[in-house]
Formats: structure tokens, C-alpha cells, sequence
């Protein structure tokens, strides 16, 4: 997949799926899944690192992360996601920050809403670098936004969002991610847009769905938000195996030595 797959997919009516990724390991299994394209998210912050939100998020952790997920999944379209303030420090340390980010494997950036963006967007952009929007719940304004919330539900909000989406698509976003919003004003700005648009909580009708690798695979059961299908019991599968080695340790039948040990002289 490339860039102008995006666009293609949207006009042809095939659903496009994106997963995140943070490391080189699931990268390499998302690699060889059938997903098409794969998002270093912000959400490496709380997922990886344990933190409460995604504003302590670095350009250094995003970019250690890029890295991996490049080495790990050669085949895909790689998102970088830019971290909290990273593209609200002038014009000059956000490019910066973009070519880091493009340097470590990037194939695109991703970043948080739109208003007062929009110039900056225009300017990657026009860099030759592609530009994912995200409107909605966006992570990074927690503190702005009062927690994690589902947004647009009335009039205004919704208007508001509809008006930002059509200002990303102007601006040069090749995609928008519409994060906790109700399902038919995803519908909407969807249908408004000429570009794809991809969900996580905002229902059927968008272009594509994303999920947290973590979530999807039941690997955390920490939080468990509306919109999560989880397609394995990851988390429970994995310590059921742990608790297994642990037995096999203490009663000794693990190793085996015909199977697990090597073969030698003693003198
Ligand atoms: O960082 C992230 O995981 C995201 C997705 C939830 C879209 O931005």
C-alpha cells in the first residue's frame, strides 16, 4: 500500500484497516498480516510506558518507536505519530521534527486537530510529506477536553468538527482519523469528504477502522471502552502459558533432558 492507495480504496468502497504498532516484534506479525497499514501512535505513551495519557508522549520516544516498526514490518505504510506540542513550536522546529520523523520510517505524520494547524499542514504538506488529520476525542488536549470523552454530540460540536474535516481536506490531509464521535456524524463528514476517513469509535460508515494492537488482541485489561472488540484473549492466554512454565520449573519437568538439554563429556 501506498499513499494513493488511500484514495483509490475510499472511491472503490473498500474498507481500509489500521492497527497500531510500537515495537519491532508486532510489527513483524502485523507485517505479515493481511492489515494494510500501520500507525505509531502517540498511545505508545500509556500502552508501552505505563502513563496515564498521551501527553508525556517525546519526539525521542516516537522516534525510538518509528524505528523498530520500520526494521519490524518492511512491507507496510508507516504512520509516525506527532507527539503533544510537537507541531505547535513554530514552523522551523516542526519541520524539524517531521524530517526525524520521516528519516526513522515514516511514510507519513499524523497530528491532532485542526483551527490553527492548518497552515502547518499546508506546509508539510507541500513538502512532499503526507499529512493524516484527527478530529474528535483527540487524546492530546485530555486536560483542554476534561478527560477522554465522546465529542460532537450536540448541534455546534458536530458543525464544528464537519467544518474542521472539510479544513483538513483543503489543507492536503490525505486521510482523517474521527476518534469517539456519534456514528452518524461520522457518516456525514465521510460522505462530505472526497478523502478516506478511519474510526476508532465512531462507527460503521467510516472509510476504515483503527485499533490499539494491544486492545484488539485482549493483551491489556486495564481499559475496555465501548467501541473495543477484542479478537483474542491475549492477556489470559499469556499468563495461563507463564503460569505453565512456572509449574514446570517447580516440579521439575521442565527442561527435559532428551528434548531441552545438550549432550557432553563430564570429566
Ligand atoms: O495514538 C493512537 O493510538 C491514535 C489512534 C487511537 C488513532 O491516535
Amino acid at each position: 500500500m501506498n499513499v494513493l492507495d488511500f484514495q483509490r480504496m475510499k472511491t472503490q468502497e473498500e474498507k481500509i484497516s489500521m492497527v497500531t504498532c510500537y515495537d519491532f516484534w508486532s510489527a513483524q506479525i502485523l507485517n505479515k498480516s493481511n492489515i494494510d497499514c500501520l500507525l505509531v501512535g502517540d498511545s505508545a505513551a500509556m500502552v508501552i510506558h505505563g502513563h496515564k495519557t498521551t501527553v508525556p508522549a517525546t519526539v525521542d520516544m516516537m522516534l525510538n518507536h518509528i524505528h523498530a516498526v520500520s526494521r519490524g514490518a518492511p512491507n507496510k505504510f508507516i504512520i509516525g505519530d506527532m507527539p503533544f506540542c510537537s507541531y505547535r513550536k513554530g514552523l522551523s522546529q516542526t519541520m524539524h521534527t517531521v524530517d526525524e520523523m520521516m528519516k526513522a520510517g515514516s511514510h507519513a505524520i499524523k497530528l491532532e486537530g485542526a483551527d490553527d494547524n492548518l497552515e502547518i499542514i499546508s506546509h508539510i504538506v507541500k513538502s512532499g510529506i503526507p499529512v493524516m488529520g484527527h478530529l474528535g476525542l483527540t487524546p492530546q488536549s485530555f486536560h483542554a477536553l476534561g478527560g477522554f470523552k465522546v465529542q460532537g454530540k450536540d448541534e455546534q460540536a458536530a458543525l464544528k468538527i464537519k467544518a474542521q474535516a472539510q479544513g483538513l481536506q483543503d489543507a492536503g490531509c490525505f486521510a482523517v482519523v474521527l476518534e469517539c464521535i456519534p456514528y452518524l456524524l461520522a457518516k456525514e463528514i465521510t460522505e462530505q469528504l472526497a478523502i478516506p476517513t478511519i474510526g476508532i469509535g465512531a462507527g460503521p460508515y467510516t472509510s476504515g477502522q483503527v485499533l490499539v494492537f494491544q486492545d484488539l488482541l485482549g493483551l491489556q485489561k486495564e481499559i475496555k471502552p465501548k467501541f473495543l472488540k477484542t479478537y483474542l484473549q491475549g492477556f489470559d492466554l499469556m499468563t495461563e502459558s507463564l503460569n505453565q512454565f512456572d509449574k514446570e520449573v517447580k516440579n521439575t519437568t521442565f527442561p527435559n533432558i532428551q528434548e531441552h538439554c545438550f549432550q557432553g563429556k563430564v570429566s
